[in-house]
């Protein structure tokens, strides 16, 4: 029997992702508390009340509708509020409007917070999370962006769907911005350590196939939301559980593979400290140049806020 440790996670936003990852979370009893925020109040307490209601099957967790003020002894703190893409939208066309709403939520969050760890999930997810360590001045190993770890998980189940393996025997990498620039690391792609042999139209299919999920998600039933909760649930699990998980998070680069000052997904090592470390991948030169041009269009747009 482990000794009883309160652990409180805060989901801010309740839209679709909020209250999927929250569900996720609730059903894998990964922490002991679980608060949920809006500014529609009415929403949180029906997603809270929705799922006390399921208690008697699940037990283990407090769940309630609160404020800021239940941030102040939140673990780990999620954002995901904001707007989200609408078909045809690109999540760098989201900058501008939820910008503006972060600059609020992250004011909010440092008056009463000062030693939790920021998950940010709302799009552009990696200028939102530099916007974030900005902001707050926290350090960047505690302001961390769900990154690439979904588009990695597309990108390994279509590898195992194409190759008729478990997408979890699939190793595979996509970094870079969680966006249109982002890249597939073919150079490095295994499964138990024997590269993956596949025809480049192939491959090419596959990368397109994984960068454009979202669009076609979204122009089917408007939102995606499961595969992003099962992603946040597994990055709380990490640091809840100071695992030492190696996840394609967004995180700070400084001088990775020569880029720095911005945040990219990358495969970090994730533990009870937040970002513990960053695994510099020997990519290619083709994966290097992609690289780079996906952290320089990031800069770009950052270069044109005033943070
Ligand atoms: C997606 C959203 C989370 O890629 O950006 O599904």
């Amino acid at each position: 029997m482990k000794p009883y440790k309160r652990s409180r996670v805060a989901i801010i936003g309740m839209g679709a992702v909020g209250t999927t990852t929250g569900y996720t979370l609730l059903l894998r009893q990964r922490m002991s508390e679980l608060v949920f925020i809006d500014l529609n109040e009415k929403k949180a307490k029906g997603e809270m009340l929705d799922m006390n209601h399921g208690l008697p099957f699940l037990g283990g967790v407090k769940v309630w509708a609160g404020t800021y003020e239940d941030c102040k002894e939140a673990d780990i703190i999620i954002i995901t509020a904001g707007a989200s893409q609408k078909p045809g939208e690109t999540r760098i066309d989201l900058l501008k409007k939820n910008a503006a709403i972060f600059e609020e939520i992250i004011d909010q969050i440092v008056k009463i917070n000062d030693h939790g760890i920021m998950l940010i999930a709302t799009n552009p997810v990696d200028i939102l999370s530099y916007i974030s360590w900005k902001r707050s001045g926290w350090p960047h190993s505690r302001v961390i962006g769900s990154g690439t770890l979904l588009d990695s998980a597309r990108f390994r189940y279509l590898i195992g769907t194409y190759k008729g393996i478990d997408p979890r025997s699939i190793h595979a990498h996509i970094i870079g911005e969680h966006g249109d620039s982002e890249l597939p690391v073919w150079s490095l792609a295994n499964v138990a350590g024997t590269p993956l042999v596949i025809p480049e139209e192939d491959k090419t299919d596959i990368f397109n196939s994984t960068k454009n999920a979202a669009y076609e998600i979204i122009d089917a039933k408007g939102a995606t939301s499961y595969a992003i909760g099962l992603a946040l649930d597994r990055i709380v699990a990490a640091i809840l559980g100071d695992e030492g998980a190696v996840l394609n998070v967004s995180a700070l680069l400084t001088g990775y593979n020569g880029v720095s000052d911005v945040y990219l997904g990358v495969p970090c090592i994730v533990d009870h400290s937040g970002v513990r470390e960053l695994l510099d991948l020997p990519l290619n030169q083709e994966e290097r140049e992609a690289f780079h041009r996906s952290a320089d269009k990031l800069k770009a747009e950052i270069a044109k806020l005033s943070i």
